[in-house]
């Protein structure tokens, strides 16, 4: 949650390269934005609720070589703009953003209040200047002052700062993302890399609990709680500038639903030996793990069915903010597969320790190189899908279900066998996503658009597919989806169904499509608007959308006429689908 961006170097727009910048980060928070530059006459700062991207760059093209910005998804305080960030010290040199919870911030304030300070906000963050502030009352240099403040907060956060008279930014971490971006210019410190990428493509990852200071000559990495000086190596990056950027598409949903033209065969591409050491640990491992967050979790349930049905293997499944129940049956020769996009989702990374606590390897399988979770892990695949800006998550849940599927294959020792079947199901899925298709889906959504109910059955491995596409639906489109298992319907949920009622069944061509069928036939019979979303037609599909069989990786084929119905169903009910209401891309906070 929230987006961070710093410059400071020998550039004199400053303003406008953190402004540009953090447009490229709005799916991190887009409730309102804020920005501080260093001006002759002080720091300048400008705020406002609303999304960064509908801001004149031009506003801050005055000489500025220090500057840093904010984009905001609130937690503590509404959408206002005095608590939008930047937030000022009491006499107005100190400026900073913050991303994550100052936990003990109530504690603070009162102490600060005694201290004679007044508060403008309701945040928790402003309380970090005014602590910042007093410990350079106490005589510290900045950068110490900050170090020192740090000691006093409790909770994840990133935090960056910067100040007046010495020039120097300085940023701490302390579980929210943040990464250097080295320039010939100066340095970009940033929550993500797309606020940089176009300035340089060499970054430095800043670890939990260390700071970097910087006065635009030079960096320090330092231990936060020893102060001690770090070395860092620095990292060049694979991704591309226009891999990250929307091109002709309309949409960001809508450009990386269509990426998956090529970014499944891009997840297949893994080191044979590297996976094959996964399937080797899974089957030596005493109880295997597979943890995520909304789609990463669905795309965990999907490969349960994937190791149970190709390789005949058990595995736990479980959303991670709900693993710390698991804590008991952990060994040492347990393993943990964390399933993130970004690799910095709060309960993935709480999973994480929970494993380690007791010892446990951990696999991540993540898309954000040089993430959180990816370091925090013992082992890393990586799903090469390319940048997911889109808060919905498109590609990289097939890019997981993906590699998920690859490790089942391995697991039965017929890796070869996975690889050419994903390799193949990509090839039909670039078929099937031609503009017919698009314009298909379009069509059955605006025959359904005007419904505030939605149910969507599936099963076997259908089933997480049918929860996933109920995610895409509610978070884009605000309508009321729900996924169901095709025979739970009749225990409860069918009491809903009534004459129109949309409802979709995914099916295969397997040996649950007679019950699902059946399943259908129970919705078609009270009344249901039924659209089959399957490689064969039924006389009892009032829509039908087709799909092509591709065995095992059906789920992975099913769900792509789902994400696409979702796209269809936001844009055509006039709502914005790259940034859905009260959401943000990474969820850092539990
Ligand atoms: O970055 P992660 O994969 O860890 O994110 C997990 C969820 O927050 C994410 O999948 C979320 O459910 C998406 N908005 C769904 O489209």
């Amino acid at each position: 949650m929230c987006g961070i961006f710093g410059y400071t170097g020998k550039r004199s727009d400053g303003g406008s390269v953190v402004v540009d910048g953090l447009k490229n980060l709005e799916y991190r928070g887009y409730d309102s934005w804020g920005v501080a530059c260093k001006t002759p006459s002080g720091i300048s700062v400008s705020k406002d609720i609303g999304k960064i991207s509908s801001v004149d760059t031009k506003q801050f093209s005055y000489s500025c070589c220090l500057a840093l910005a904010h984009t905001r998804w609130a937690t503590h305080g509404g959408v206002t703009p005095e608590n939008a960030h930047p937030h000022l010290s009491k006499d107005g040199t100190i400026a900073v953003v913050h991303n994550g919870i100052v936990e003990n911030h109530e504690a603070l304030r009162l102490e600060l209040l005694t201290k004679g300070y007044t508060f403008v906000s309701q945040t928790d963050t402003e309380v970090i200047p005014y602590c910042i502030e007093e410990e350079m009352k106490a005589g510290h240099a900045f950068p110490e002052a900050v170090r020192r403040a740090c000691l006093r907060f409790h909770g994840r956060y990133a935090i960056l700062a910067m100040h007046e008279a010495s020039g120097m930014l300085v940023a701490t971490r302390t579980g929210s993302p943040l990464i250097v971006g080295v320039g010939e210019d100066g340095y970009y410190i940033a929550s993500d890399i797309p606020a940089f990428i176009e300035h340089t493509r060499t970054v430095q990852y800043i670890d939990d609990g260390e700071m970097v200071e910087t006065d635009g000559n030079s960096i320090q990495f330092r231990d936060i709680l020893t102060g001690t000086e770090r070395q860092k190596r620095e990292v060049r990056i694979t991704w591309t500038v226009e891999q990250g950027q929307k091109g002709d598409f309309p949409h960001f949903m809508l450009k990386e639903i269509m990426d998956q033209k090529e970014s499944i065969a891009r997840a297949v591409n893994q080191d044979d030996d590297a996976i094959r050491a996964v399937a080797e640990a899974i089957r030596s491992a005493k109880g295997t793990f597979l943890v995520g967050c909304g789609t990463a979790h669905k795309a965990c349930m999907a490969a349960e069915y994937f190791f149970s049905v190709v390789a005949e293997h058990h595995v736990n499944v479980c959303s991670a903010g709900e693993f710390k129940l698991y804590h008991h049956f952990l060994q040492p020769e347990s393993l943990l597969i964390v399933v993130s996009q970004s690799g910095e989702t709060a309960d993935v990374l709480e999973a994480i320790s929970v494993a380690k606590a007791k010892g446990a390897k951990v696999l991540a399988i993540v898309n954000v190189e040089g993430s959180s979770v990816s370091r925090a892990a013992d082992y890393t695949l990586l799903i090469n899908a390319g940048p997911e800006r889109a808060v919905a998550s498109t590609k990289a849940l097939t890019g997981q279900m993906s590699v998920m599927l690859l490790i089942a294959y391995a697991l039965k020792h017929a890796l070869h066998d996975g690889k050419t079947l994903l390799l193949e199901t990509s090839a039909l899925i670039n078929d099937m996503l031609n503009p017919r298709y698009v314009e298909r889906i379009a069509a059955i959504a605006a025959k359904i658009k005007s419904h505030e109910d939605l149910y969507i059955i599936g099963k076997s491995w259908h089933y997480p597919m049918a929860l996933e596409s109920a995610i895409k639906i509610q978070e884009v489109s605000y309508v009321h989806a729900e996924g169901f298992a095709g025979g739970e319907l009749k225990h409860g949920p069918i009491a809903l169904i009534e004459t129109g009622t949309p409802c979709i069944a995914l099916l295969g061509n397997d040996e649950v499509t007679g019950d699902m069928i059946n399943n259908a036939t129970e919705l078609k019979a009270r009344g249901a608007m039924l659209i089959g979303i399957a490689p064969e037609r039924n006389a009892i599909f009032d829509e039908w959308l087709k799909t092509p069989d591709a065995g095992a990786a059906q789920p992975i084929v099913t769900v792509i006429p789902m994400q696409i119905l979702a796209y269809e169903l936001a844009v055509q009910r006039g709502k914005d689908p790259d940034m859905p209401r009260n959401l943000a891309k990474s969820v850092t906070v539990k």
